[in-house]
């Protein structure tokens, strides 16, 4: 059985307080987390819940855990990537109160799975997904935890993707909130928070500039566009691939050229691939592309550029830079891989994931979420549900408060007119 990352570090102390930092730095800018902390450690809404947590374990993630301990519940938690996890950053989570971490950086496939299996042995009565890990397992392996949860939460577009194929099939036993549909998460985290922090971590890791290059965006959904967004905001030339009509014509509309991957190949310098599908760049597109080229990957799994078929082709490989594996052609050619295709925004070796006032509202959202299972759980039935309005609304009220901005509300009349069909010319 996997132990808690306190009894694995050697140099745990030091690792504590490093990463004790790293959540102090992080909380000072989450008003919305710091927010729900104070309403949680008065109401001690989580008293007697076990919360089971599978998410990316760094700093800002700590502090979502650490506020739904100071709620009173016990918490467990570990990777959802083997490269994601800050082990300082485990560490002292591990050291919170009432808070138990698993997560260590680098781990193979059975100690990851091993992991995971450590948090379910908690019993969570709530599990917290990023990537539904956690469900797939419990359903599998565990189904007599069953009855006794009271439902879940999921943070990414391919978790919930695949819990409502999970949904569709009948297989999904108990409620899960679609956590990232929400306009707090989606519209932020996904849009800003991956073009952000995608093109930080490359530009950090390769210390290439992005003015003058050919950007080759693989998707133009919620990340897809803000990386696009962002890369041209860095006075890249940014071209897009699609298979989805409206989306394709929507990057048209923006002024990128829309290409098919294999046109695409021939002209990009740096490749971002964010569809939430497999098999995106595959032998045929490396066959075509230019020594020097860059290959990311900002999407949940290392599916979406084929590595095997790339390895096949190599004569060589190299660890170039850290975090940056070189792959030689036998015609010289070298194309460099960023974080072994995993998301490139957390899995570099200097990668810190989103803003921290991005995960701030991605993580509010979490939070009252949490809270409506423990205190609604009756209304929602087994399956993949909407997060209700209401709670996406009080957690852009606490943003817009903390950053001093005041709005407008409707008045009676305006209110009666919007909900009136009489009103016509
Ligand atoms: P989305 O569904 O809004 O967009 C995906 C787009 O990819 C769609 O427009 C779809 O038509 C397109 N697509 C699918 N197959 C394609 C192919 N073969 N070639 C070209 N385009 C293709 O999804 P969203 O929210 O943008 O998420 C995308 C992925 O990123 C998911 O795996 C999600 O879990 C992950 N994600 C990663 C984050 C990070 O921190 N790196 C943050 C949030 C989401």
């Amino acid at each position: 059985m996997t132990a808690p990352i306190s009894e694995r570090l050697d140099d745990f102390e030091q690792a504590r307080a490093s990463g004790r930092r790293k959540m102090d730095w992080a909380a000072q800018h989450m008003p919305i987390c710091d927010a729900l902390a104070s309403e949680f450690e008065t109401d001690q809404p989580f008293d007697g819940e076990r919360i089971g947590m599978a998410m990316h374990v760094e700093a800002k993630t700590a502090i979502l855990a650490e506020i739904l301990a100071a709620g009173g519940a016990e918490v467990a938690i570990t990777g959802c990537n083997p490269l994601s996890t800050h082990n300082d950053v485990s560490a002292a989570l591990d050291a919170v109160d009432g808070v138990t971490s698993y997560a260590e950086r680098g781990v193979d496939d059975e100690a990851y799975y091993a992991a995971i299996e450590a948090v379910i042995d908690h019993e969570p009565t709530i599990t917290v997904d990023d990537g539904m890990d956690l469900v797939a397992a419990i359903h599998e392996d565990y189904p007599e935890l069953i009855d006794t949860i009271v439902g879940g939460a999921e943070e990414t577009t391919t978790g919930v993707h695949r819990l409502r194929a999970m949904d569709d099939d009948g297989e999904l036993n108990y409620p899960v909130f679609a956590v990232n549909d929400t306009p707090m998460k989606r519209l932020f985290d996904n849009v800003h928070g991956t073009g952000e922090s995608s093109l930080a971590s490359i530009a950090m890791t390769t210390n290439l500039s992005w003015a003058g290059k050919t950007v080759v965006v693989a998707g133009y959904g919620h990340c897809g566009k803000g990386v696009a967004k962002k890369a041209s905001g860095q006075n890249a030339d940014v071209v897009v691939t699609e298979v989805e009509p409206r989306r394709a014509l929507e990057a048209h509309m923006e002024g990128y050229d829309v290409l098919p991957m294999a046109e695409a190949a021939e002209e990009g310098d740096v490749f971002i691939t964010t569809t939430g599908n497999r098999d995106v760049i595959v032998e045929e597109h490396f066959e075509a592309m230019d020594d020097g080229v860059l290959l990311a990957n900002a999407g949940h799994f290392d599916v979406e550029i084929d590595l095997d078929a790339l390895g096949d082709l190599a004569v060589d490989t190299y660890e170039a830079r850290d975090g940056v594996q070189a792959y030689e052609l036998a015609d010289g050619r070298r194309l460099n891989v960023l974080a072994e295709g995993r998301l490139v925004n957390l899995a570099t070796p200097i990668a810190l994931g989103h803003p921290v006032e991005v995960m701030d509202q991605s993580f509010g959202v979490q939070a009252v979420c949490v809270r409506e299972l423990v205190q609604n759980s009756e209304a929602y039935d087994p399956g993949v549900h909407d997060v209700p309005d209401r709670l996406d609304k009080v957690v852009a009220e606490i943003k817009l408060e903390s950053e001093g901005v005041e709005y407008d509300a409707l008045t009676d009349t305006q209110s009666e007119y919007m909900d009136s069909w009489q009103h016509g010319t």
